[in-house]
Parts: C-alpha cells; sequence; structure tokens
C-alpha cells in the first residue's frame, strides 16, 4: 500500500487514520465499520495514496451528480486497478458517458426484467428444491451465485455450461489477493469473450438480443464499435453484475438469520419481499464508488485540489441519520425509502430493476419453503471492505419435519 504524505492544501486537523481496504472491524461488518467515521463530514486519508472520505448523504449524492467537476475517469482507490483500460460505461464521463449507457438501458429496463421474472422465479425455486430437504445449504455457493450466474449469461448472450468457469474467472480476479492470478484469471476470462465474439461474428445472430447481439450491431458516432469497446463493456458488466447482487443477497440473509422477527414477518407476508428488498439494500450499501476532482474547488468548506480522489460510500449516505429516520435499523415498512445503493446521477446503476427483483424473489421463495433457520452455532461470518464489501460464506441451517 502506498501510504501518501499530507499535500499542503489537507489541514493537520482532517487527516484521519482510515483504511476501507484493511481496516480488521471490515472483516466483521463493513456497514458498522463506516459508522466510526460519522463525526466527521469530510476527512482525508493518507492510505492508498491518500483521498478524501465524505460522509454525509447530501455530499454523496452532490458529488455523484456533479460529473463535470467529479470524473469517473479510471478513479479506483485501489493498490492494483483490475483492468488496465477505461471500462465502459463506469470509466467514461458525459457526454461520451451517455452514447454507451444508452445501448445498454434497453435491456436492463422495468420492461425487460419485467419478463425475465417467471424464468429468474422458476430457476430460484428450483434451487431452493435442491437443498430444502437437507436441512441446510451455503446461501452463496447453492442459491444466489448459481442464480445470478444464470441470468447474467442469459442478458449478456453467453453459453450456460460456462457457469463454473465463470465462477473461477471471477474469485481470480475479485477476490484474490495475488497479483499474477488476478492477472491469469483476467487473461482467460478476455481469451473466453474474444472466441465469444468472433463465434457470433461468424454464426447467424440469435432471434433474442442479448448484451452481445447489442453490441455488436450498435453505432456510437456513426461508427459500429471496435473490438476494445465491446470488450470494455462485457469486462464492466461482469465486474459490476456479478458479484454484486450475490453479496447483498449474503449480507441479508445473515441479518435474517440473526433476527427472528424480521425472517417471521417475511415469512407471513411474502407480498412484502420488494420493500424487505429495498431496505435491506438500503443497510447492506456494498458499493463505495470514488470519483477525481477535475479542476481546484471547494468541498464541504475544504479546499480540494484537481487531482484529489473523493470516496463517496454509499452506506455512509444509507445510514446517515440526517436523511433517515432511525438510519441503523432494518424497518420493511419504512416510507420514501430512497436510498442510494445503486448510486445517483448519470452513472446510477444500470443493473438495479434487475438486482432488485432478484433480491425480491430471493426473499420471498425462500421464506414461502424455509421460514425458520438459522447460522450454525458458534458460527462467524467474515467479510470485507474496499470497493465493493464482501462476505465470505453464509451457511444457513433449519429443522426438515
Ligand atoms: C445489488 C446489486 C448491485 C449494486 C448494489 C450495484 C451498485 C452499483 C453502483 C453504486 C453503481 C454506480 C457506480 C458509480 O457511480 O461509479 C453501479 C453502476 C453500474 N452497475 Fe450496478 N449494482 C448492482 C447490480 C448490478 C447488476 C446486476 C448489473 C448488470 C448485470 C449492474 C451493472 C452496472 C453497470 C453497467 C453500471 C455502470 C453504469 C454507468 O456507469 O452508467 N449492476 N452499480
Amino acid at each position: 500500500m502506498t501510504v501518501a504524505t499530507r499535500p499542503d492544501h489537507v489541514p493537520p486537523a482532517l487527516v484521519r487514520d482510515f483504511d476501507f481496504h484493511r481496516d480488521p472491524q471490515f472483516r466483521t461488518d463493513p456497514f458498522r465499520a463506516f459508522e466510526r467515521v460519522r463525526g466527521d463530514r469530510i476527512f482525508w486519508t493518507p492510505a492508498d495514496g491518500g483521498y478524501w472520505v465524505l460522509t454525509r448523504s447530501a455530499d454523496i449524492r452532490a458529488v455523484l451528480r456533479d460529473t463535470e467537476l467529479f470524473s469517473s475517469d479510471r478513479v479506483s482507490i485501489s493498490a492494483t486497478p483490475v483492468w488496465p483500460r477505461r471500462m465502459i460505461p463506469a470509466e467514461l464521463d458525459p457526454p461520451e458517458h451517455g452514447r454507451y449507457r444508452r445501448l445498454l438501458l434497453p435491456l436492463f429496463s422495468p420492461n425487460a426484467v419485467a419478463g425475465m421474472d417467471s424464468r429468474i422465479r422458476h430457476e430460484c425455486v428450483r434451487l431452493i428444491d435442491r437443498f430444502r430437504a437437507n436441512g441446510s445449504c451455503e446461501l452463496l455457493t447453492d442459491l444466489a451465485e448459481p442464480l445470478q450466474n444464470k441470468v447474467f449469461l442469459d442478458i449478456v448472450g453467453l453459453p450456460q455450461d460456462q457457469a463454473d468457469l465463470f465462477r473461477k474467472w471471477k474469485r481470480g480476479l475479485m477476490q484474490a489477493a495475488d497479483r499474477e492470478r488476478r492477472k491469469a484469471a483476467g487473461a482467460d476470462l478476455i481469451a473466453f469473450f474474444e472466441e465469444q465474439l468472433d463465434a457470433r461474428e461468424t454464426a447467424p445472430q440469435p432471434t433474442r438480443r442479448d448484451v452481445i447481439a447489442v453490441l455488436l450491431e450498435s453505432r456510437v458516432d456513426e461508427r459500429p464499435l471496435t473490438r476494445d469497446e465491446v470488450l470494455d463493456t462485457l469486462i464492466l458488466l461482469f465486474m459490476a453484475g456479478l458479484d454484486t447482487l450475490v453479496t447483498v443477497a449474503g449480507f441479508s440473509f445473515r441479518f435474517l438469520a440473526e433476527h427472528p422477527e424480521h425472517r417471521r414477518q417475511l415469512a407471513a407476508s411474502p407480498a412484502l419481499a420488494p420493500q424487505a428488498a429495498e431496505e435491506l439494500l438500503r443497510v447492506h450499501s456494498i458499493a463505495s464508488v470514488s470519483r477525481t476532482a477535475t479542476r481546484d474547488t471547494e468541498l464541504c468548506g475544504v479546499r480540494i485540489r484537481r487531482g484529489d480522489r473523493i470516496l463517496a460510500a454509499t452506506s455512509l449516505a444509507n445510514r446517515d441519520p440526517r436523511e433517515f429516520d432511525a438510519a441503523t435499523e432494518v424497518r420493511f415498512d419504512r416510507p420514501a425509502n430512497r436510498h442510494i445503493a445503486y448510486g445517483a446521477g448519470p452513472h446510477r446503476c444500470i443493473g438495479s430493476h434487475l438486482a432488485s427483483r432478484e433480491l425480491a424473489i430471493i426473499l420471498e421463495e425462500f421464506h414461502r419453503r424455509i421460514p425458520e433457520y438459522g447460522l450454525p452455532d458458534g458460527y462467524r461470518v467474515r467479510t470485507g471492505g474496499g470497493a465493493l464489501a464482501s462476505i465470505e460464506a453464509v451457511p444457513l441451517v433449519w429443522r426438515v419435519a
């Protein structure tokens, strides 16, 4: 890790010892770990080359909306960026950003997601029925991950029999601490995408429009997308769309396993699932996004220099007591739950309708079939911090009649 020396424009009083990648508190509860800094409106940390951290919902929303002053261009608060080029559309700024984003939007619209509802539900029930009589499951590998892999491969237009390989690459790329393993997983994934694209270019296009078909036939600035642009988009979808939903489902079930009264509410009223999903997303906001100042400016009364990086943790925004009553409590009947678990402004998550729908279906179908369950006695769930908080395993056990 590169520890920065405090630059002249950062007042010593605003320097804090904060490191959301390595602080051990993030290994048990990343959301509570963020609360430690709630007392400051803005501060600077020397970790990972130095960056600013915002803590209030209003400030975080404002920075995410102001794409002119705060750029997404290759901004990463991490020692080792995963991809050498800009990922599309997440690391592009307007107006370039919108030209690529609009290509993907129709595939993830509320209508498109409604059309996938019965397929997602069918697969979810099939997976639950496989382990229901066992009296135990591991929520991530037995349900959330295979479900999300299937939905994802379907939307992107990749063969379903590659799900196991995908899991291996995902682990290698996103979870491996070892740089060489990450590089190898990245190279394998790109080789696979290249193969799929080659096959598509020569084979007839499928009747259903999937991501690959859209990217291959679309035009930007009156020209087809280059091969690199197609790959930069597929990589982003892989990074943004596979693990996120799985992780939120894991944190949600950890919470439900430990909170019988919430679990019973869901089991008694499965129709509560969509609201419950939004509330669980709010309190388990896994994404901490970052931006770079495009010029010298002032933010929350503090001088910011061009090139300074700013961390906008959606967990801090979504647990801000200025924005939400009883912000750290989980209330399935919370009125007007305007959380920003999916970000805010022009880069707001493209997959939000899909992810919310999937989480609601998982909650509904699981509790219909398995209303009472818990973590094995003495089991301690391990989690991690970073740009996307992570959770290792959520084993669940229940009585079989
Ligand atoms: C619970 C699950 C998810 C969460 C919490 C989440 C969160 C986010 C957040 C916070 C952003 C904004 C990043 C920024 O402002 O820099 C984002 C962007 C994005 N997400 Fe998601 N996401 C989820 C699921 C998905 C899924 C399932 C997909 C697609 C299959 C997806 C695709 C994308 C894409 C393409 C972007 C970039 C949008 C842009 O830059 O215009 N996400 N996501």
